[in-house]
């Protein structure tokens, strides 16, 4: 059982966050440093800079998720930090900053991982996930389809070959000009644009792992074959062919599993038009469709303080493995 509060912290890309929850799981406090100005100029996340900026924004960020929680370091009974996947050197940041917080306040400290943070998303400050649910999990750095029973058995049915989804998006963006991260942008530039151009649909009919490399290739032989593109149309149709694979592969998922629900978690699930697709997929399959609010589709620590109020809460105890001299236990 979860007696205190428990602190989450997560650096594992370019957002510095950390948030607070409840003894009873309930979020009390989220707070994100993001770096997008201080990426923007390089087109990309550049790694070295983003561990930098971890460094300088961590311990300010923690001070103002404690402060709005209204918790001090004696309420807390653990803190759970994100351990990968992710940029090391950012994630390196984290790791010792939690270990060091731990070690001074004698809390113990949980390397959560950070996928299985995003899959806890859906179900921040309310339950919205009806097992057995299909999960569908599109980040910037993963792309997967998984079956989950329960919060504790997640079953891998198909992942990406190649590019995950939100990689896709950025790569393309970055074709069309768009700032990093481009996956916003393009999603409302899209809205704007018709769905004329054929790009491929990678995989389509092959079982449920996806492919978004083919798509990317595609849009940048467009865009360097016909000079005078619409960037409305080129963005509506590269997001229609990418919607078109992802809610094929759900559909066979559902049908396949017999799953009550579908789960979209991970930066892209923030997308309109793929809400708005998952949401007609569900009516005509009746499923309960499971969407975190947008602002907890992308990286946060709330959702790390969660899958570490799971693990205390089932009561885990592996050896805590020795990180820099001090201690982590790895969920
Ligand atoms: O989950 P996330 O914040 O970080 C990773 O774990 O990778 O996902 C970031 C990805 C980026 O590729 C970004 O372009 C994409 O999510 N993204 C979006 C939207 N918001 C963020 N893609 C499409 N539409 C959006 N509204
Ligand atoms: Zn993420």
């Amino acid at each position: 059982m979860v007696e205190k509060y428990i602190l989450g912290i997560e650096t594992s890309c370019d957002d510095t966050s950390a948030a607070v929850v409840g003894a009873d799981g309930t979020v009390l406090s989220s707070i994100i440093a993001t770096q997008t100005d201080i990426h923007a100029e390089y087109g990309g996340v550049f790694p070295e800079m983003a561990s930098r900026a971890h460094s300088e924004f961590l311990l300010p960020v923690i001070k103002k998720a404690m402060k709005d929680a209204q918790v001090t370091h004696e309420d807390l009974c653990a803190i759970g930090v994100t351990r990968g996947p992710g940029l090391i050197g950012s994630i390196l940041v984290g790791l010792n900053t939690a270990a060091g917080l731990g070690a001074g306040w004698k809390i113990p400290v949980i390397g959560v991982n950070h996928l299985r943070g995003h899959l806890r998303s859906a179900d921040l400050e309310e339950k919205r996930i009806i097992f057995p649910s299909l999960i569908l999990l599109i980040s910037g750095g993963h792309t997967f389809l998984a079956l989950m029973k329960n919060h504790d058995s997640i079953e891998l049915l198909g992942t990406t070959r190649d590019d995950s989804a939100g990689e896709a998006y950025d790569k393309v963006g970055r074709m069309l000009g768009l700032d990093y991260p481009a996956g916003p942008a393009i999603d409302r530039l899209a809205l704007q644009g018709e769905s004329n151009i054929p790009f491929p649909r990678p995989m389509l009919h092959k079982g449920l792992e996806f492919s978004f490399s083919g798509i990317k290739s595609a849009v940048s032989r467009y865009v360097e074959t016909n000079k005078d593109f619409s960037k409305e149309d080129v963005a509506a149709s590269f997001v229609d062919a990418c919607i078109d694979v992802l809610m094929k592969k759900c559909k066979v998922g559902l049908v396949q599993t017999q799953a009550k629900s579908l789960t979209i978690v991970g930066g892209v699930s923030a997308s309109k038009q793929i809400r708005e697709r998952a949401d007609r997929l569900c009516k005509e399959l009746n499923v309960h469709l499971s969407l975190p609010p947008v602002k907890w589709s992308t990286d946060n620590a709330a959702m790390i303080a969660l899958a570490t109020w799971d693990y205390i809460n089932a009561d885990i105890h592996p050896e805590p493995i020795p990180v820099m001299g001090l201690s982590i236990t790895e969920y």
